[in-house]
């Protein structure tokens, strides 16, 4: 069954509905090589309706060019929470929970061959890790559609800069090999 684009971009399921500009669908090709999945929107893509268009998605691309050879149109980007939350605070529990169903449609009819998530939140949500990024990225985990990575978020190298930097390179070599063994 496919997405019902409509009722997510009027989506009214959790208070972030309340004070979002617009629901950050995400977007890219079908049966793509790689669907990268962040945490949400910030107030760039909140604005622009697109996920990934501010400084965080720049070096994200760029890196993603550069140690894996993919370029943003061969990526369907999303992330798993769809609505800004204020002031770009964590999202909760709930609103994880709440918005988990809209992802779950995507990935069924995306159909990625290889998942990437970006940080805690988006890692600990699809892969249901419980220790923190720094020990679940470079990981490979296995879901319905195919394999899985965690790696950093493009955020936490722009605050922390080069050790994170590298770490996040590490990790999208070992991306590249699965999308090529995909
Ligand atoms: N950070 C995210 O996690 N997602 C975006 O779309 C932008 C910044």
């Amino acid at each position: 069954m496919a997405i019902d684009l409509e009722a997510l971009s009027t989506c009214t399921r959790c208070d972030l509905s309340i004070t979002r500009q617009r629901v950050v669908i995400g977007s890219g090709p079908a049966g793509p090589a790689l669907m990268v999945i962040g945490e949400a929107p910030g107030r760039s893509e909140d604005e622009g309706g697109e996920p990934f268009i501010g400084r965080s998605g720049q070096l994200l691309f760029r890196l993603l060019d550069e140690e894996a050879g993919l370029s943003r149109d061969q990526c369907f980007v999303t992330n798993v929470v769809k609505c800004r939350p204020p002031n770009n605070r964590t999202p909760t529990r709930h609103e994880l929970a709440t918005c988990r169903p809209w992802l779950a449609e995507q990935l069924a009819d995306v159909r990625p061959r290889v998942v990437l998530a970006l940080g805690n939140t988006a890692a600990r949500s699809l892969f249901g890790y419980e220790q923190g990024i720094g020990h679940t990225h470079g990981l490979v985990a296995r879901l319905d559609s195919g394999p899985g990575l965690a790696t950093y978020h493009p955020a936490a190298a722009l605050r922390s800069g080069s050790v994170v930097l590298e770490l996040m390179r590490a990790d999208l070599r070992i991306l590249r090999s699965l999308v090529q063994k995909a």
